[in-house]
C-alpha cells in the first residue's frame, strides 16, 4: 500500500511555471536562462544544468526556424518545466506551428528540411544525448510539442 503511495508522490510534479513569449531568436537565450533558474532548485551539477539548456535551446530554436517558417502573425513559444520530488526536470517546449508530418523521420540524425543547408539536422539528435528522455508530439498544421526529461543525480548506475 505504502509502495503505490510512495509512486504516486513520485510521479506528482511538486513545482510548475508555465510561460509564453515570441518565436524569436533574441528569446533563445532567455529559454535557457529560465529552465535554468528552474531547474537549479533541484542542485544539479554545472554539466547537468548545461546539459538541460543545450537541450533547450535546440528545442526552442526548432519552434523559431521551423514551426512558423510559412506563417504571418502571431508566433509563440510556450515553456512549461516541471520538478518530481525523484529528482526529474520535465520541460515541455510547444508551438502552434506547421508541425511534423513524420516526425520518426525528422528525429533521424542529419535530416533537415532547411533549404539553405544552415541546419545541421543534428537537433533532435542532440536533444536525445543530451537529455534522458525526448518524447515528440505533432499535427501538420497544429503545432509541436517537445517533451525533454532530464534525471539530476544520476551516477551512470
Ligand atoms: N517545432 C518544429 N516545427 C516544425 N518542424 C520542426 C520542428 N522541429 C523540428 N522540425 C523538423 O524536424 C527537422 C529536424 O530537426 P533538427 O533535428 O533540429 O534539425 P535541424 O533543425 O538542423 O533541421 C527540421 O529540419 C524540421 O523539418
Ligand atoms: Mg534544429
Amino acid at each position: 500500500m505504502n509502495g503505490v503511495k510512495e509512486k504516486k508522490k513520485a510521479g506528482r510534479a511538486t513545482e510548475v511555471f508555465k510561460i509564453s513569449f515570441a518565436a524569436k531568436s533574441v528569446n533563445e537565450s532567455f529559454a535557457r536562462s529560465v529552465v535554468s533558474a528552474f531547474a537549479s532548485r533541484l542542485d544539479p551539477t554545472v554539466s547537468e544544468l548545461a546539459d538541460l539548456k543545450t537541450a533547450v535551446s535546440e528545442a526552442v530554436t526548432n519552434c523559431i526556424v521551423h514551426a512558423y517558417r510559412d506563417s504571418r502573425g502571431k508566433a509563440e513559444i510556450l515553456l512549461k518545466g516541471s520538478v518530481y520530488a525523484d529528482g526529474r526536470v520535465v520541460v515541455e517546449v510547444k508551438d502552434h506551428g506547421c508541425g511534423i508530418a513524420d516526425v520518426e523521420r525528422a528525429m533521424q540524425p542529419l535530416f533537415t528540411t532547411d533549404p539553405a543547408g544552415e541546419r545541421s539536422g543534428m537537433g533532435f539528435t542532440v536533444m536525445g544525448a543530451f537529455c534522458d528522455g525526448v518524447k515528440v508530439r505533432s499535427r501538420p498544421g497544429k503545432g509541436t510539442t517537445v517533451v525533454l526529461t532530464k534525471r539530476f543525480g544520476d551516477c551512470g548506475a
